[in-house]
C-alpha cells in the first residue's frame, strides 16, 4: 500500500496541542534575522574579518579566565577530579529539590555581597530554577492565572514575552516610558497602565521590573523603587524585580535592591507581595550553568516554587562547584571588583568611540550593553524605518545589534548594542565600521523628521578614563580587519 503523504504543517495543527503549534516562543520573529546573519557569517579577526560582528548577545565574557584560574587552583571543588571524586556517590545520588544546604548558603552570601552587604538573604528562601528564565516562568505560575496580567515598563527584555506568557497564559501589559525623562517609570504611567487594564477588564496581579535595566543599562533610582513598592502595597499586587544584572553596576548611582527598600518601609508594607528573580548568567558570566534563583518574601510562593523547581533543578555537580567557589570570600570580592572595572573600561571605550562620530547613548552605568540613539538616521519616525535601518546595519555594516522595537520601545530609532562579549580588537573593528557608516550616511541628504514630541538630548559629555586613550580607538594598529564598507563603497 502506498504511504500516505501528509502536508506537514496542516497535519501538525491537527495532531499537536495549541501550545506546540502557537508562536509563543517568539523564535519566528523577524528579530532573529540578525542572529541568522551572524550564524551564517560570524566575524573572526583572522579567519573571517569581513563577517558579522555579534553585538546582540548580552553575555559577559570579560572575567571568565579568573573563574578558570580558580577552578584550576581548587580541583577538590569538582567531583570530576581525583581530588574531589570521593564525593561522587553522595553528589550524584542527591536530588532533593531544596538543593544542597551549602549551595543555598553560598548563593545567599553572594547575593548579599553583590548588593554591597546592605541586605540579608535567608538561605531557606532560596529556590532553584533553570536560569532566570525558569525563575520568571515559575513566578508567573505562582502569582497569576491564565488571562491575568503583569504590568511591565517599556522598553523591556524581549524574552519576557516567552518566559512569562507562553506556557502560563499570563499576559504582559506595557507601562509606557519614553526618552523625555530617560525612560524612567513615572507614577502617571503606572496609574495609566493599571487603569487601561481595568478598562479592558483584565485583572492586574503585579508589576515586573528589571533593575538594572535590560536594555537601558540604567539603575533604578530609590524614589522610583519606593513608588513601585508603595503602589504594589496600595493596590495589593505583586512586584517582581529581575535583578540578574545587579553585579554589573560599574558606575553611579549606587545599586539599590528592592530588598533594601522593603527593610525601609516595613511594617507598613506586606512583604509577601515581593519577589526577586536572580541568576549567575550575567554577574558571573556562566549562562550555560543554568543557575537561576527565585527569592520570595512570601512563604506560600517559596513552597510552591520549590515544588515546581523539580522541572528545572540545578545539577548537584554544579551546586557543589559553586558552593565552594562562592564561599571563597577573597575570590568573590576580587571577581566582583574586577568585573566592574573591566565593564566600566569596555563601556567607556565603546561609548567614547561612538561619541567621536556623533552617536550618543543613554547614560548607562550597568549591564552589558548601551542603549544607542540613531533617531537622526531614520527616514521616518516609524518602526518600519527603524527596521529598514537595522537591516542595513546587519547586512551592509555587518553588525548584529538589536532594534528598539524588539524591546517594545515606543520610540523608533533606539538600538541595544552589547559590548561585553568581545575583545578590544573586535570592538575596534565594530567602531571602525560604525565610523565609516556614519561618514557615508552623513554625506547623503540630511534627514529631518518633523515631530511634536519632546526630543531626547544626551545629558553630559563623556569623560574618558585615564586608563583609556581615545586615540587608540581608531589607531591603525588596532583596526585589524578591513571593514566591508571598504568594498561596498567601491
Ligand atoms: C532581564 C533578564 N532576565 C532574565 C534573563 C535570562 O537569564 P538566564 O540566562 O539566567 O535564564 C535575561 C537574559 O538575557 C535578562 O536579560
Amino acid at each position: 500500500m502506498p504511504m500516505e503523504v501528509h502536508d506537514e504543517v496542516s497535519s501538525d495543527y491537527q495532531v499537536l496541542s495549541r501550545m506546540a503549534t502557537c508562536d509563543g516562543h517568539g523564535e519566528n520573529s523577524c528579530y532573529f534575522d540578525g542572529w541568522k546573519a551572524y550564524d551564517e557569517d560570524p566575524f573572526h579577526s583572522t579567519k573571517n574579518s569581513n563577517g558579522v560582528i555579534q553585538m546582540g548577545l548580552a553575555e559577559n565574557q570579560l572575567c571568565l579566565e579568573l573563574i578558570q584560574e580558580w577552578i584550576k587552583k581548587n580541583p577538590q571543588a569538582s567531583i570530576c577530579t581525583k581530588e574531589g571524586v570521593s564525593d561522587f556517590k553522595d553528589i550524584a545520588n542527591f536530588q532533593d529539590y531544596h538543593g544542597l544546604q551549602n549551595f543555598r548558603e553560598a548563593i545567599a552570601l553572594f547575593m548579599e555581597k553583590v548588593r554591597g552587604g546592605k541586605v540579608k538573604f535567608d538561605p531557606d528562601r532560596i529556590v532553584m530554577s533553570g536560569g532566570a528564565t525558569g525563575a520568571q516562568e515559575t513566578l508567573a505560575f505562582c502569582l497569576a492565572n491564565p488571562g491575568q496580567a503583569f504590568l511591565v515598563p517599556t522598553p523591556y527584555y524581549p524574552a519576557f514575552d516567552r518566559d512569562f506568557q507562553w506556557r502560563t497564559g499570563v499576559k504582559l501589559l506595557p507601562i509606557h516610558c519614553d526618552s523625555s525623562n530617560n525612560f524612567k517609570i513615572t507614577k502617571t504611567a503606572l496609574v495609566n497602565a493599571f487603569q487601561d487594564a481595568r478598562n479592558s477588564r483584565i485583572t492586574v496581579k503585579g508589576i515586573l521590573v528589571t533593575n538594572p535595566s535590560n536594555p537601558l543599562g540604567t539603575v533604578m533610582d530609590t524614589k522610583t523603587l519606593r513608588t513601585l513598592v508603595s503602589f504594589a502595597c496600595e493596590k495589593r499586587i505583586h512586584l517582581i524585580c529581575d535583578e540578574v544584572f545587579s553585579g554589573t553596576v560599574f558606575g553611579e548611582p549606587e545599586y539599590v535592591s528592592v530588598a533594601a527598600i522593603l527593610d525601609e518601609v516595613s511594617p507598613h508594607c506586606d512583604r509577601a507581595l515581593f519577589h526577586i528573580a536572580y541568576s549567575l548568567s550575567k554577574d558571573l558570566g556562566v549562562p550555560g550553568f543554568r543557575v537561576g534563583i527565585i527569592y520570595s518574601f512570601n512563604d506560600a510562593v517559596v513552597r510552591c516554587a520549590r515544588r515546581m523547581s523539580s522541572f528545572g533543578l540545578v545539577s548537584t555537580q554544579t551546586q557543589r562547584l559553586l558552593a565552594n567557589m562562592l564561599r571563597d570570600d577573597h575570590f568573590t570580592t576580587n571577581l566582583l571588583a574586577e568585573n566592574k572595572r573591566r565593564l566600566r573600561l569596555q563601556h567607556q571605550r565603546f561609548t567614547a568611540g561612538l561619541s567621536e562620530v556623533g552617536i550618543h547613548c543613554l547614560d548607562g552605568s550597568a549591564g552589558l550593553f548601551c542603549w544607542m540613539n540613531l533617531q537622526w538616521m531614520l527616514k521616518a519616525e516609524t518602526v518600519a524605518a527603524e527596521l529598514e535601518l537595522w537591516r542595513v546595519i546587519i547586512y551592509d555594516v555587518k553588525l548584529n545589534i538589536s532594534p528598539g522595537s524588539s524591546f517594545h520601545c515606543s520610540e523608533p530609532g533606539w538600538f541595544r548594542v552589547c559590548f561585553a562579549n568581545m575583545d578590544e580588537e573586535t570592538m575596534d573593528a565594530a567602531l571602525e565600521r560604525i565610523r565609516r557608516f556614519v561618514q557615508r550616511t552623513a554625506s547623503d541628504k540630511p534627514r529631518t523628521i518633523k515631530s511634536n514630541k519632546k526630543r531626547w538630548r544626551p545629558s553630559r559629555r563623556l569623560s574618558v578614563p585615564p586608563e583609556f586613550n581615545s586615540s587608540t580607538v581608531m589607531s591603525p594598529r588596532l583596526i585589524s580587519p578591513r571593514p566591508p564598507l571598504d568594498q561596498t563603497a567601491n
